[in-house]
């Protein structure tokens, strides 16, 4: 997509999803990332305006990390440049982003370095022979909603081979090098995706459709845990009765999130977040919230014990 380059510097692109290209000019701490079809720069504008105000008043105890937000960019629009106010710890220019020469809208943010050479090294293990040929993780998307089964002697999960998003689940998490340090426990990481959703649900009014949880590095040799990816969250009313439309956010989202039996372990500990981020005042419809999921956890698990059974 974006091509320019000079003999100092050369854009690379780390990332693509449906909707935008992510991009970084070699051994800089900043990632862009850039509308794919131009009919959508209202989207990747809004996005840009929604991290700004989740950075804002994002939980510093939190485990997550927020990218943070740093300039907005659309060489069409006559006023095509914001930047997001000063919270950010670098800054990029006009200038800089004129001579990047994006085709199309693009915002800056801090960029997700990738994960340690022996974390993603350690996540090759679960790669079938014949499958030297992809490139290692850089980040690893932390989907605890899904169960792969441990087996053998080894007690490592199944082998898996996604080159493309890389997902661990809490089994295989469990078996990956990360220096002990900075390793959090798969209970703390769900305690945290549950705070995590609290807080955009009831600080900040949005539904956290399709946002991200990943894993990535810090500094060098350690990790961190940081959430991606906004352009298609929805405000919401945060009235008891739209609760369903949050379900159903939640549901086009699940891999990330353990499933809501009160049974599992994680699912106890993202409640427990839940909770803890929500304010007393919305109790009642957070709970209403959680109920809703687990009824619906359990429709599933039934439909499927049902094709199971005949
Ligand atoms: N700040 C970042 N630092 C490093 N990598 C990033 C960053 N933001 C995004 N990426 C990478 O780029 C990929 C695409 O970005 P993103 O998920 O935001 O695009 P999208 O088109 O909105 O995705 P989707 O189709 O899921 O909506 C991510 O999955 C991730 O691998
Ligand atoms: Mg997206």
């Amino acid at each position: 997509m974006a091509s320019s380059s000079s003999a100092n510097w050369e854009l690379v692109t780390i990332g693509r999803g449906s909707f935008a290209s992510v991009h970084v000019l070699t051994g800089r701490p900043v990632a862009f990332k850039a509308v794919l079809d131009s009919s959508r720069t209202n989207e990747l504008h809004r996005e840009f305006a929604m991290l700004c105000e989740l950075y804002q008043a994002r939980d510093r105890d939190s485990i997550f990390s927020f990218t943070c937000p740093i300039a907005y960019h659309d060489s069409e629009s006559p006023d095509g440049f914001t930047d997001s106010g000063g919270a950010q710890r670098f800054s990029v220019s006009i200038d800089d982003l004129q001579l990047l020469n994006f085709p199309t809208a693009v915002f800056a943010m801090d960029h997700v370095i990738p994960l340690p050479p022996s974390t993603a090294k350690s996540i090759r293990q679960f790669y079938p022979a014949g499958s030297d040929s992809a490139p290692d993780p850089s980040l690893c998307r932390l989907y605890f909603g899904k169960e792969i089964q441990v087996t053998g002697q080894s007690g490592r999960p199944h082998t898996f081979f996604n080159s493309s998003n890389f997902p661990l689940d809490s089994n295989r998490y469990r078996h990956i090098t990360i220096p002990k340090d900075c390793y959090v426990t798969p209970e703390k990481i769900a305690f945290g995706m549950g705070q995590t959703i609290s807080r955009i649900h009831w600080h900040m009014g949005y539904d956290a459709r399709d946002i991200e949880f990943v894993l990535g590095g810090r500094g060098f040799s350690d990790v961190g845990l940081y959430v991606i990816d906004f352009n298609q969250m929805r405000h919401w009313s945060k009235d008891k009765a739209d609760v369903p439309a949050l379900v159903n956010a939640h549901y086009a989202n699940d891999p990330y999130y353990p499933c809501a039996r009160n049974t599992d372990t994680l699912y106890t500990q993202f409640k427990a977040g839940y909770m803890s981020a929500c304010p007393e005042t919305a109790y009642d419809a957070a709970t209403a919230f959680l109920e809703a999921i687990e009824t619906e956890q359990h429709k599933r698990d039934v439909k499927i014990k049902s094709i199971g059974v005949s």
